[in-house]
């Protein structure tokens, strides 16, 4: 029955990997309890957990949630999901999240969407963190998707070279590369930075390049989350694992 329901929905333009983005937030939904402070992620994936839960809030499930993104927090008011703002609750139960690569011990590439900043914060805030993702985003080792850093305006070109030397240093194949946005002009995040997509091909020491890239003064911060996963959805085409508690 999958398998047709899945043709059925490539016919109608939705790709499989869309389909399994779908079914990953589906297992999520069973996170949610009533009352629950929830942290809404940002993507292609934690959309489909937003629209799910905007149905739910539409049938009477109370909760009350903070957006990582402008973006997410659109498409949640849309759907009357209510909103807050991170200081005004005593922290989050649960924030529900995709990611852009997931390894074995749930460590995370984050920002392809730009809201890493934002992301991560939520998530540090959050008892718990959930991920979402089709398997296409689980990998032996972090590295081969660009990581994203997120600069300061002030000073690019004396961030960009101590970041590419903290790169080269970790074993960075590739350059670094400002990110441009659909306009063609630099993007910028929702908190006005500039983002470096930084070429690894594998990171090896994702701790240590971590700590070295927080320690240049112009970077905001970085998408890799280092032990901050407790529980996965990984959906593929036999079915939603479950990685973690
Ligand atoms: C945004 C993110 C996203 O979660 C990540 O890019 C995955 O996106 P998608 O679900 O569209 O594949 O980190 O900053």
């Amino acid at each position: 029955m999958r398998e047709q329901a899945d043709l059925a929905s490539e016919i109608q333009g939705n790709s499989v990997a869309d389909i399994q983005k779908r079914q990953a937030a589906e297992a999520a939904m069973g996170e949610i309890r009533s009352g629950m402070r929830i942290g809404l992620g940002t993507g292609s994936t934690a959309k489909h957990f937003v629209d799910l839960l905007g149905a739910r809030v539409a049938e009477g499930f109370e909760c009350i949630c903070v957006p990582t993104s402008e973006v997410t927090a659109a498409q949640a008011r849309g759907l009357n999901i209510p909103l807050s703002d991170l200081d005004a609750l005593d922290g989050l139960d649960l924030t529900v999240d995709g990611a852009d690569e997931i390894d074995g011990q749930r460590n995370l590439i984050k920002g392809g969407g730009g809201a890493l900043l934002r992301e991560k914060i939520v998530a540090d805030a959050s008892a718990r963190m959930v991920v979402i993702a089709d398997g296409s985003k689980v990998v032996d080792q972090l590295g081969a998707f660009p990581l994203p850093i997120e600069v300061n305006m002030f000073g690019l070109g004396a961030t960009r070279a101590r970041v590419n030397a903290v790169i080269k240093a970790h074993g960075a194949e590739g350059g670094l590369e400002l990110r441009q946005g659909a306009d063609g002009q630099a993007f910028r995040t929702d908190g006005g930075h500039l983002i470096f997509d930084a070429f690894f091909g594998r990171i090896s020491d994702a701790k240590a390049l971590s700590a070295a890239l927080l320690d240049v003064p112009g970077v905001v911060q970085h998408g890799l989350f280092i032990d901050m996963c407790d529980a996965a959805y990984i959906a593929r085409a036999d079915g939603v694992a479950k990685l973690g508690d």
